[in-house]
């Protein structure tokens, strides 16, 4: 009997200075459970009198009852203060400011084509696409360029060991966004007002002002009766709206096998407003584009009657009017995917 009210005193005694819910179970297992002190208490009460044998053994139920009880309860003590350390732990604050997504910016290229659209389109232009994998048919022979001219040569272009088809000769990765000129001619027929902006590729060593890869403009309207004093005003309203500011635009002769006459266009500087400076080189003028009257075979390639319609196409770089507006002095930094350079615009 005294050894059953020693344990239980001292069971409880401990019981107090548990703090885990390890503790507790390393504490029921010595004193209740199956190999317990109880249990080897009770061992002994076959070996008592008869009369002792019932008040021992009620005395040792209450104990091993007594100890259940404050053991449920110190557990769920224990539970409820573990529970609390996890929540502490483990709660977010919907209070907080949340974790900024990183956005990307759009590309100054992309930017200014946008723009460059926005601008033709609202003159009734349309955006045309052709692909950048051309056939030298479309490249060169539909836009008057024999195969002894220069811009076949292997440093200018890009070819691929592949044909087109019986008709078109072997593939190449376009040099000028002109071959979508013929392309849309054959498509749609006259009359037709359409811009190009596109990818065009050239087999040259590259350096702060030429890259293999880069963006173009064609220009291309055909209608009746039509004249360079359309395209000079078009290209001036074009470029007074883009730079918002006046721009006057100047042409000289140049030659290019798809126009006739052909025409290098040049617009008046934007820093010194043609007084001359050093950023056009104390010209007054920025060198803009090719462009002219669309040449006959171009026509006739398109499936189009020269006699009764004529038009003007032009062609510029997208790319130099990027790095003109942004001040950008290294071509290659655009395709470069620098994030440094990209956020800033
Ligand atoms: N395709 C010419 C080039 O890439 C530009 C151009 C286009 C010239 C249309 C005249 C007419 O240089």
């Amino acid at each position: 009997m005294n050894q059953l009210s020693t344990l239980l005193d001292s069971a409880l005694s401990q019981l107090k200075t548990i703090t885990t819910l390890a503790e507790l179970t390393d504490l029921e297992t010595k004193t209740i459970g199956r190999k317990g002190e109880v249990t080897e208490i009770l061992k002994g009460l076959k070996d008592m009198p008869e009369d002792q044998r019932k008040e021992f053994g009620q005395k040792a139920n209450e104990t091993k009852k007594t100890l259940e009880a404050a053991f449920t309860g110190k557990r769920t003590e224990l539970e409820i203060v573990e529970m609390n350390k996890k929540l502490e732990t483990e709660t977010c604050d919907i209070t907080e400011p949340g974790i900024k997504p990183k956005i990307g910016t759009l590309h100054p290229i992309s930017k200014v084509q946008w723009e460059v659209e926005n601008i033709f389109s609202q003159m009734g232009f349309s955006i045309m696409d052709g692909p950048e994998i051309e056939s030298e048919y479309y490249n060169f022979e539909g836009l008057n360029i024999p195969s002894y001219h220069p811009a076949r040569d292997m440093q200018d272009t890009f070819f691929i060991n592949k044909q087109a088809d019986e008709k078109h000769g072997n593939l190449v990765l376009r040099t000028h966004t002109s071959p979508v000129q013929v392309r849309t001619m054959q498509k749609y027929g006259a009359p037709l007002r359409i811009i190009v902006p596109g990818r065009v590729f050239r087999y040259e060593a590259t350096d702060a002002s030429h890259d293999t890869t880069f963006d173009q403009v064609e220009g291309l309207l055909i209608d009746k009766n039509i004249s360079l004093a359309h395209l000079k005003g078009v290209l001036e309203e074009f470029l007074t709206r883009l730079f918002g500011k006046k721009v006057v635009v100047r042409f000289r002769p140049g030659y290019f096998p798809f126009v006739e006459p052909g025409l290098e266009v040049d617009f008046s500087c934007l820093l010194c407003e043609g007084k001359g400076c050093r950023v056009c080189k104390h010209s007054g003028w920025m060198e803009f584009m090719g462009a002219g009257m669309v040449h006959e075979n171009v026509l006739k390639a398109g499936g189009i009657d020269p006699v009764v319609y004529q038009g003007w196409a032009f062609g510029f770089g997208l790319t130099r009017l990027v790095m003109m507006r942004y001040g950008i002095d290294d071509i290659r930094l655009l395709k470069s995917s620098d994030p440094r350079f990209l956020e800033q615009f």
